[in-house]
């Protein structure tokens, strides 16, 4: 989510509509502003920030001391009521909020109890009205203080930008957990989320800190501690371009978004995972959930990256659920005459949700009666709404058109969907599904150990940038990681690369081998390990140059490979999580010295949209 807010002279809605814009990359669910216009005046609702730039439009409110707010929904359906600003029941506190409030159903019982009504199923409204109890409720509370004890309340996180009718010459900011900057102009104050709407207005910063409130007027600013205590901030000047801002610093929303992987993948697993009681709740297949047990086979279809977490989805569903899969090309699956019928199961992949043959897949499937689920990223999205069910990655805006962050939050559902169902099946034992649902819960760090790791790839994909054409290696759940591997090379660098079974090598691609060939093997499923390691052979036999990507405690394969990028241990069944993300930097690190576009490389789309 993102918060834009201004106080000054100039017209804020024009200012907070262009910055929350600039935000909409954090998400898109809904918008909304709250403006000083005499009163509090509040416009909000679904869609992207140009439906609110719309309703602005034909219903225009004057103002020059506002806050905004752009949501990517993580809880609480993305409509109209449950955007943000969230109001108090007097109607006189505005506030938007980023983060999380983890103790909102125990603070709301107490208000509720005190006769308060709630509208919305935010945990965020739920702040407002705290404020406004302590607020009505004590003698000599200023509405600054009442913030300040309202907060001390508070379990969890936030990016607080608030307003009172009554002192409509303030806006009180604050942030635990969530970022928060202060923009100073002469004579006006800009907030935000992070500082790409601000740098159009002012270079000058200040970086709220954990545990710090600002009370912000047009002229001036005062931090405190939420304890009272005034402090002095470093006024900091901003370097970079707008471009470089929505990047975060990055050089390109690709290496943002393979960076943001160990924190996507535990966004995606949130609320889901229970690893104190080994349980997985998927609340959008509740309703299909004795369909997907009673299924006798499973149609996967999906097509480029998720069509890969597809084929890693076939062999989790086999070896955990024991139920047979089939992985379409959502193209061919529309264009056979598919023969599925009322008692198929069908899950879509996409993390765009919109992708053409997918969403013709979808159709064609549910015009024959099948039961059609879908793992999506984007919410709302076109095959989000068309399928019977469904699961959400909460990867978070993907704009890297080489998929990323969404793969592995697809094979993260996947991962959960296929232990849940084990579970429920008895076709897994107990034992070893305590030890995946534990092991789901270490990969996110064990993701930050790997892209930690990111400057000897770096220096590694130096060394291979002159290569025409190359190989990657795999078998069994890292086969498809092979796939992506080189599906990613091929995107970004232009470079030719074949994913293989390792073992089908010998069945022709061992014919291209020789000094020139980079061949990069992905040994981290143990039960195969020996059966890699023979054909790491025939391929140094050949005098291939050998990249390996397997455990640290794989000593054998790394002593055989000319470069080697050591991954943590993991269960076999979970390695695609970690292996997948050294071959992403790889393909990166390449096509950025190749002088490539690597975020808009040439001829592909994001989203494609055509058949
Ligand atoms: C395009 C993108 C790929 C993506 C594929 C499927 O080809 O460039 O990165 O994997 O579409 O997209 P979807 O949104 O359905 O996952």
């Amino acid at each position: 989510c993102g918060i834009v807010g201004y106080i000054g002279d100039k017209q804020a809605s024009d200012i907070i509509i262009k910055g929350l814009q600039r935000l909409e990359y954090r998400g898109y669910d809904s918008a909304g502003l709250a403006l000083f216009n005499g009163k509090l005046e509040i416009k909000k609702g679904k869609g992207k920030v140009d439906n609110l730039r719309k309703l602005l439009k034909k219903e225009p409110v004057k103002g020059s001391v506002g806050i905004g707010h752009t949501r990517w929904a993580t809880h609480g359906a993305p409509n109209d009521i449950n955007s943000h600003p969230h109001t108090s029941e007097s109607g006189k506190i505005a506030l938007v909020h980023n983060g999380i409030i983890e103790n909102y159903t125990s603070l709301k019982k107490e208000l509720k109890n005190k006769g308060r009504t709630f509208h919305t199923d935010t945990d965020t409204e739920v702040i407002a009205q705290l404020i406004e109890e302590i607020y009505q409720d004590g003698q000599n509370v200023s509405f600054q203080k009442a913030v300040r004890l309202a907060l001390k309340q508070i379990v969890g996180t936030y990016g607080l930008a608030i307003v009172h009718s009554e002192t409509p010459d303030r806006i009180i900011i604050a942030r635990k957990g969530s970022p928060l900057l202060l923009g100073l102009g002469d004579g006006e104050m800009f907030i935000a989320s992070d500082a790409s709407p601000i740098i159009e207005h002012t270079k000058k910063v200040v970086y709220l800190d954990d545990g710090e409130i600002a009370i912000v007027t047009k002229d001036g600013y005062e931090v405190k501690t939420i304890d009272d205590v005034s402090l002095t901030k470093e006024v900091h000047e901003l370097a970079m371009s707008v471009e470089e801002i929505e990047k975060s610093g990055y050089p390109h929303f690709m290496l943002k978004e393979i960076f943001e992987q160990p924190n996507s993948i535990a966004d995606c697993l949130r609320g889901r995972l229970d690893v104190k009681n080994h349980s997985i709740q998927l609340g959008g297949l509740v309703d299909v959930m004795d369909k997907l047990i009673g299924a006798k086979r499973l149609i996967i279809a999906a097509c480029g990256t998720s069509w890969h977490a597809g084929l890693v989805g076939e062999y989790l569903f086999e070896h955990l659920s024991k139920i047979p899969v089939e992985v379409e090309y959502a193209s061919e699956f529309r264009y056979r005459e598919p023969l599925i019928n009322e008692d198929d199961v069908m899950l879509v992949i996409s993390q765009s949700g919109e992708t053409a043959d997918t969403l013709a897949a979808v159709r064609e499937a549910k015009q024959r009666g099948a039961t059609v689920l879908g793992i999506c990223n984007v919410v709302g999205s076109t095959i989000a709404r068309e399928t019977d069910a469904g699961v959400y990655t909460h990867a978070g805006p993907e704009i890297g058109v080489a998929s990323t962050k969404a793969f592995t939050a697809q094979v993260s559902v996947l991962a959960m969907m296929a232990i849940m169902i084990g579970q429920k099946k008895n076709t897994i034992d107990p034992e070893y599904a305590e030890r995946l649902i534990e092991e789901l819960d270490r990969i996110p760090g064990k993701v930050k150990q790997i892209v930690e790791q990111s400057d000897s790839i770096k220096r590694m994909a130096e060394l291979f940038t002159y290569a025409p054409n190359f190989l990657y290696l795999g078998r069994t759940y890292n086969f498809p990681v092979a796939l992506e591997g080189a599906l990613k090379l091929k995107e970004i660098s232009y470079i030719h690369a074949e994913g293989y079974p390792a073992a089908e090598m010998k069945h022709g691609p061992i014919a291209l081998i020789d000094a020139m060939m980079p061949v990069v093997v992905i040994a981290a499923t143990d039960h195969t390990n020996d059966k890699m390691i023979s054909n790491i052979e025939e391929v140094k036999a050949r005098k291939g140059r050998i990249i390996s990507i397997t455990g640290k405690e794989n000593e054998e394969v790394i002593d055989l490979s000319e470069f080697s990028c050591p991954i943590p241990e993991t269960e076999d069944c979970l390695s695609p999580l970690l292996t997948v993300i050294p071959l992403q930097l790889l393909s990166y690190y390449i096509a950025v010295n190749r002088g490539c576009n690597v975020d808009q490389p040439r001829n592909l789309a994001k989203s494609v949209t055509v058949e």
